[in-house]
């Protein structure tokens, strides 16, 4: 499993972009205590969901104000309409991991 980052880095109710190579980014979030991610890339167009604010489990888009269900990637609020694809990650002795 990869490192994304220490748990300390994460808190509550916040979001944060990891760049796993390969032209791979993540958001990683945590939510209610959980951790969760996403690809980084809106669906909708080229922004960054790490830069959005998280409300209510979804994580708005700074560029259009679209929403994607954090947990599943679902798109939930216009102007999105394709979902963001979701990547399992664990946090385990103090670290948060990408499940392969
Ligand atoms: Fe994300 Fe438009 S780029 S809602």
């Amino acid at each position: 499993m990869e490192r994304l980052c220490a748990s300390g880095d994460l808190t509550e109710g916040e979001v944060r972009q990891v760049d796993i190579g390969d032209g791979r980014v993540l958001a990683v979030y945590r939510v209610d205590g959980q951790v969760y991610a996403t690809d980084d890339l809106c669906t909708h167009g080229d922004a960054s969901l790490a830069d959005g604010e998280i409300e209510d489990g979804r994580i708005v888009c700074p560029y259009h104000m679209g929403t994607f269900d954090i947990r599943t990637g679902e798109a939930i609020g216009a102007p999105c309409s394709i979902a963001v694809r979701t990547h399992r990650v664990i946090e385990e002795d103090g670290a948060i991991l990408l499940c392969p």
